[in-house]
């Protein structure tokens, strides 16, 4: 039996093949990553050469380690990988994760072959080769080579692209979004995306699961696996356009298949298919933060007419409705607006709204039942109060928290310049999915209504 991948996030004992005292090297940069992880394990550097690397005491090879080692991580250079591998399964090493490049992705397909020959009768489990590795924010081991951590929190992130993996950990900090693991898979000899699917399914820490995928092994596991997890699946493809999947070929040696046929099968699977990184990043922040949309009703908020009518023209574009106001919501509204300006979907509080109108507002809104999700918006123009603008929000969101009726989701949108961006700074540390575009909020409304149709038919299916 393959071993499972719990152990392989959370090992007791770790080695480093190609460790060096060289600080310009990759080895170097992987032990030293391990040793100051906020985790508890054994470390192991291996090189032939060194008795010490980093003040630890240095083996030649896996062999000479006492006791057993769960993990393994090989920085050598491409052909003398395949030796490695045979010495990890001959120690029974449970897991390795094969950084180093020169395999299919260049071409050489013996050499990656005869990694997958190597390990096909044994149970030992391999991430790569051609990977960074991973991080795992929740338990706060670093097993790559990469500098930086990501921020602790509830995605967890795939990326068949080392460098995107790695772009991915800043982008993610700088949206403040939360990560729990992630991981490169690079060309998947062994360790799949579908495996880690499964993995993220169980993984207590992980609420969100993203994909950058250009190819995959296995097209029915892989949708099994989006189908089989209980959590939102956003998957980015790459290899859209002829272009793209020759670009595929030559980066990860894969083949991009069927564009349409990926479509149609990740959205029957009951994943999301994003269109980019950011995209995923901004369903990923709505799909952690916020309860899913029970249907596609969205009421708007704003200070701003024309903020307002690009948000009605993005969600109807994206399969949500912008309803007329039920007629108790009409008369709620009417009393906190001034006197010439009348109720409307978008709900115009007009360019001098600050505090009161906007909370007023989100209330009445979460209090119709007509509604399913609320999107803030302000711009900031002359009279405008961004500081009351975000305070409301900030509020709204904590009595969301506290309400069971108030369990619908809450988006914000934002059109101003560096003078804003201090307070939008504070929405996304507090976990609140504000984003500086029409489209792009629409888009991740439209991730929550998926969510809520995803968990409605699981429910009617287990009914059954
Ligand atoms: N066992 C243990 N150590 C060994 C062995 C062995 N059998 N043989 C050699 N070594 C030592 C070397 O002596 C060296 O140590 P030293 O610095 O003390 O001399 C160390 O292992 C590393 O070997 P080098 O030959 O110096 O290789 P180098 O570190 O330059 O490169 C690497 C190895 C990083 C694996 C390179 O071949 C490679 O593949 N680079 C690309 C990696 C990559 O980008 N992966 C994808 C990541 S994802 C992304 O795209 C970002």
């Amino acid at each position: 039996m393959k071993h499972k991948l719990e152990g392989f996030f959370k090992p007791k004992s770790i080695a480093v093949v190609g460790a060096s005292n060289d600080s310009r090297k990759i080895g170097h940069a992987a032990l030293k990553n391990i040793i100051i992880s906020d985790y508890q394990c054994k470390v192991y550097p291996i090189n032939p050469k060194e008795k010490y690397i980093l003040g630890l005491k240095c083996y030649k090879k896996i062999g000479d380690v006492p006791g057993s080692i769960d993990l393994v991580l090989i920085s050598v250079p491409a052909p003398i990988v395949p030796q490695i591998l045979r010495e990890c399964v001959e120690k029974k090493v449970k897991y390795v994760i094969i950084i180093s490049s020169g395999f299919g992705e260049v071409g050489n397909h013996a050499l990656e072959n005869e990694l997958k020959e190597i390990i096909k009768h044994s149970n030992i489990r391999v991430l790569g080769p051609n990977v960074m590795g991973y991080k795992n924010a929740s338990d706060g081991l670093d097993a790559s080579f990469v500098f930086g951590n990501p921020r602790k929190g509830n995605v967890a992130l795939i990326s068949q692209s080392g460098a995107l993996g790695i772009g991915m950990i800043y982008l993610a900090n700088k949206e403040f979004m939360g990560v729990s693991k992630i991981i490169g898979v690079g060309n998947k000899i062994d360790i799949d995306d579908d495996d880690l699917i499964d993995y993220f399914a169980e993984d207590p820490e992980t609420k969100v699961i993203g994909l950058y995928i250009e190819s995959v092994k296995d097209g029915r596991s892989f949708m099994n696996s989006i189908k089989k997890c209980d959590k939102p699946v956003l998957v980015v493809k790459a290899g859209r356009s002829k272009a793209g999947a020759r670009a595929t070929a030559s980066h990860t040696g894969s083949m991009a298949g069927s564009d349409k046929i990926y479509s149609a099968a990740i959205k029957q699977a009951g994943g999301i298919r994003c269109r980019d990184i950011v995209e995923l990043f901004d369903m990923a922040r709505a799909l952690a933060g916020q309860p899913p949309a029970k249907g596609n009703r969205i009421g708007i908020i704003t200070n701003g007419g024309g903020l307002g009518i690009l948000l009605t023209d993005a969600c109807e574009a994206n399969g949500l409705t912008v309803p007329k106001l039920s007629k108790t919501t009409y008369r709620k509204i009417d009393k906190i607006l001034p006197d010439l300006v009348k109720p409307n979907n978008p709900v115009d509080l007009v360019a001098d709204a600050g505090f009161v109108r906007y909370e007023a507002a989100t209330k009445i809104l979460l209090e119709d039942p007509n509604i399913d999700g609320i999107i803030v918006a302000s711009v900031h123009g002359g009279y405008a109060r961004p500081r009351e603008y975000t305070a409301a929000i900030l509020k709204m969101v904590r009595e969301q928290k506290l309400h069971e009726a108030y369990q619908k989701p809450i988006l914000a949108t934002w059109v101003g310049g560096r003078e804003f961006e201090d307070l939008v700074w504070d929405l996304k540390s507090a976990g609140v999915p504000i984003y500086p575009s029409s489209w792009r909020t629409a888009r991740s409304m439209m991730a929550l209504y998926l969510e809520g149709q995803r968990l409605e038919k699981e429910k009617k299916e287990i009914k059954r």
